[in-house]
Parts: structure tokens; C-alpha cells; sequence
């Protein structure tokens, strides 16, 4: 046990416990700053909030297909295709809340969706095609089909980002 009766017993014994804490608060605040840092969103009907939420949900639904095509989840044929019929039923989503209003912070939306709306257009079908694909695909159980299908979703994915994401504003 070390002993209180020096200042550097004290240092010894005390300095962690405040280290640790302090460790502990900062990453509270972290935390909690990535939650509130986004202010929140005023605008009428919520446009960026609502897109942002249905892209997630995308995401939660492709990622599954992902690990499967990639050999790092067992693959099932009913559940496969159905998470490919969820994604395709998503793939209208988004689209209708990139209003001529929506374009304010924190979006990631670069001014070309509303400068060259034809090219966002065909990014959009793009993905709902390779999407469809997936589906079709995913109805038979050609495993390298399937893949190949899922690649060409991801890669609309990539290309529209690449063309229509652009950094937090
Ligand atoms: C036609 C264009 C387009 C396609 C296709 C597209 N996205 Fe996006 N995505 C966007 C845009 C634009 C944003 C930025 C939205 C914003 O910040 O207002 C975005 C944002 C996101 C976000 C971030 C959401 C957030 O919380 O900020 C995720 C995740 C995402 N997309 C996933 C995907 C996945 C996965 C696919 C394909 C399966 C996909 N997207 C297909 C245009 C697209």
C-alpha cells in the first residue's frame, strides 16, 4: 500500500485516478459534441435530416449483401433475397427530398445536384437499375452472379458520391 504521509505518495496515488477521469470526460464530451455539433435542423419538412436517414437505412441494408458476397457471412438464398427486394425498395427514396430548398448545412450535397439535375437524374437510375439487377440476380443462386450484381450497386453508389457528395458544409 503506498503511503499518504508524502506530497509524492500523493502525486502517485491521486494523478492516475484524475488522469483516468479526465480521459473519461473528454470522451464523453466528444461524444457528446458529435451528437449536438450537428445543430439542429429548422428547416420546413426537415429535407437534409430525412435524406440523411434514408441513406442510412441503405446502407444498413446493403452492408448484410456485402459480408455475404464477400465470403464473410454464410449465404442464404430466401434471406439474400430478400435483403436485395429491401434494398430495391429503397432506392426511390431519397430523391424526393433533394428539393430546390435544400441546399444548406451540414449537407454533404454538392450545387451540381441542382445545377446539372438530368446528370443527378441518371446517377439515380443507375443505381436503381443495378439494383433491380441485384434482385433478379439474387432470384437464382449463381453465387459469382450475385456478386458481380452487388459490384455494380456499389459502384453507382461510389460514382454518384464521387460526382454529387462533396465535404460537410
Ligand atoms: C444518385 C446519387 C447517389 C446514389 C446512387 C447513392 N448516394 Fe449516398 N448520398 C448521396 C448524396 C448526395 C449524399 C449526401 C446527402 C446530404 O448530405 O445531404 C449521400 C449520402 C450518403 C450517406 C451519408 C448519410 C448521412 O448520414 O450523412 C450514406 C451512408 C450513403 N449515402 C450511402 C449510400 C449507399 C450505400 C449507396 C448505394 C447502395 C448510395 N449511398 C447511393 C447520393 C447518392
Amino acid at each position: 500500500m503506498p503511503s499518504f504521509d508524502s506530497a509524492q505518495a500523493r502525486k502517485k496515488s491521486i494523478f492516475p485516478i484524475m488522469t483516468s477521469r479526465f480521459l473519461v470526460l473528454s470522451f464523453v464530451c466528444l461524444a457528446l459534441t458529435a451528437c449536438s455539433g450537428e445543430e439542429a435542423d429548422t428547416h420546413a419538412g426537415q429535407p437534409v435530416t430525412k435524406r440523411k436517414l434514408v441513406f442510412k437505412e441503405i446502407l444498413r441494408t446493403f452492408e448484410p449483401m456485402g459480408l455475404t458476397v464477400r465470403g464473410r457471412a454464410a449465404y442464404d438464398k430466401q434471406q439474400f433475397l430478400e435483403q436485395a427486394a429491401a434494398l430495391e425498395a429503397l432506392t426511390n427514396k431519397p430523391w424526393q427530398y433533394f428539393t430546390p430548398d435544400s441546399n444548406y448545412s451540414p449537407t454533404r450535397a454538392k450545387p451540381d445536384i441542382w445545377q446539372k439535375p438530368e446528370e443527378f437524374k441518371q446517377a439515380q437510375q443507375k443505381f436503381i437499375k443495378a439494383s433491380e439487377q441485384l434482385t433478379q440476380s439474387a432470384k437464382g443462386d449463381n453465387l459469382e452472379a450475385i456478386r458481380k450484381s452487388y459490384d455494380a450497386v456499389e459502384e453507382s453508389c461510389k460514382s454518384c458520391h464521387h460526382d454529387f457528395r462533396g465535404p460537410k458544409r
